[in-house]
């Protein structure tokens, strides 16, 4: 097994009710940012609970923070922050919103052009200094409320970038499973994709010795399979949106990649398909992944073999099961109401791998994966064979 160090401070308070312990996780002096989206949160009563549960904190709130969210729309609170002197900022909403608070928290105390943060891609060591930030979360798939990380969208130019660092854990987060009950059918689904390919990229690698990461991994993707198409039809059922919301966040928060390989090629491509053409996140991992598999199978099909024998329960020869693996994943996303081909999905796609190509290559992202080994050419053919 690899070596690692293992840092998560995030508090996480799970269940029912729980916006109610607003009051004491965040100090009683503190003036607080509450930051949130398109304002979902007015119409399923979060935002009343959430004020409901702070009555008598200062709070300035700051809402209009879009999926994807934008630098251009982030300043805005930054300059809000700097202004008024507001020392905590409680995000409530979901991958969106948490990471758009984390590149917040960020920028406020910055010295220098906070836009480097995402083009250097900037790391926030433990012990930075950051803007304090808990979280309500309304939308199981990111991990962003138990994780380090952010991802960015600078509108102008139409990049969508990532950042992070141990000082970027939320201190706080909030996961009450009752919240997913308003969420449209098209986000759950999205949810439940996401978290699954996040297992996927720290899982789909090569054999190693972390067997137990393996197992635990293999355990989610099975929850997932389970409770997906379920959660979908019933959201307010609690079995199914607790085991929703706790597959997400155990999915991304760090503990299944400790001392194991991984790949995130998925995404890196993925986050190129939103930055052009608007497509959910989750629908962008359900066009690329098994396209990667595909084109990666000979590094990736001993792995592809375990993956259809633990979580498929398929027999056969090893590259019978491999192959017939990746075909699972594809029905199971279909299953799960995503379309995997990029022209159901987008219009105008001639030049979107030539274009994913060339940035790749001015960014120096030459050599991907868990083994470094997909290429430019790679991930053309992996773009191209999702048309
Ligand atoms: O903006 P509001 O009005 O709140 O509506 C949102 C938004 O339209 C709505 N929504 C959220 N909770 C709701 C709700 N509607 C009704 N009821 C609720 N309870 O859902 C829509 C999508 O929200 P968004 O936050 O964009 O979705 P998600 O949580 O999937 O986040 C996606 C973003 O996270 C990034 C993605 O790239 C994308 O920008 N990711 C962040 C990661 C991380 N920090 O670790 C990892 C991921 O791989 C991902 O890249
Ligand atoms: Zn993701």
């Amino acid at each position: 097994m690899i070596n690692f160090e293992l840092y998560n401070p995030t508090k996480l308070v799970f269940g029912k009710g729980q916006i109610e312990k607003l009051p004491t996780l965040i100090p009683s002096n503190a003036k607080i940012l509450l930051a949130y989206g398109g304002g979902s949160i007015f119409k399923n009563g979060v935002h009343e609970q959430v004020r409901k549960s702070l009555e008598g904190y200062n709070i300035v709130e700051f809402g209009g923070i879009e999926a994807n969210p934008h630098f251009e729309t982030l300043m805005k609170a930054v300059a809000i922050i700097r202004e008024q002197k507001i020392d905590f900022i409680l995000a409530v909403g979901g991958g969106s919103v948490i990471d758009g608070v984390k590149f917040i928290s960020a920028a406020v105390p910055f010295e220098g052009d906070p836009i480097d943060i995402l083009k250097k891609r900037i790391i926030f060591k433990e012990g930075a200094t950051v803007i304090p930030f808990g979280t309500v979360l309304t939308l199981p798939a990111t991990g962003s409320e138990m994780n380090s990380g952010s991802v960015i969208t600078i509108a102008t130019t139409q990049e969508k970038l990532d950042f992070g660092g141990s000082a970027m854990f939320p201190k706080f987060s909030i996961c009450d499973p009752t919240v997913i009950a308003s969420l449209p059918k098209r986000q759950l689904q999205n949810g439940v994709v996401d978290a699954y390919t996040h297992v996927m990229e720290q899982y789909l690698t090569y054999m190693h010795e972390g067997y137990l990461q393996d197992r635990i991994s293999e355990s989610i993707l099975q929850t997932l399979i389970q409770i997906g198409p379920d959660v979908v039809e019933n959201p307010t059922d609690y079995a199914l949106a607790s085991n929703f919301m706790w597959s997400c966040t155990m999915a991304l928060n760090g503990l299944i990649q400790k001392g194991v390989p991984s790949d995130w090629a998925t995404h890196m491509i993925g986050h190129e398909l939103t930055a052009l053409y608007g497509i959910d996140h989750a629908r962008t991992l359900a066009i690329i992944g098994p396209n990667l598999y595909k084109i990666m199978f000979e590094t990736k099909k001993e792995k592809l073999a375990q993956y259809g024998k633990r979580v498929f329960n398929l027999a056969g020869t090893e590259e019978e099961i491999a192959l017939a693996a990746i075909e699972k994943t594809i029905a199971f996303f279909h299953t799960m109401g995503m379309k995997t081909l990029l022209s159901e999905n987008a219009e105008n796609i001639d030049k979107t791998a030539d274009f994913i190509v060339d940035r790749f290559e001015k960014r120096g992202w030459k050599a991907l994966g868990e083994k470094q080994n997909i290429t430019l050419e790679k991930v053309k053919e992996i773009v191209l064979t999702s048309y």
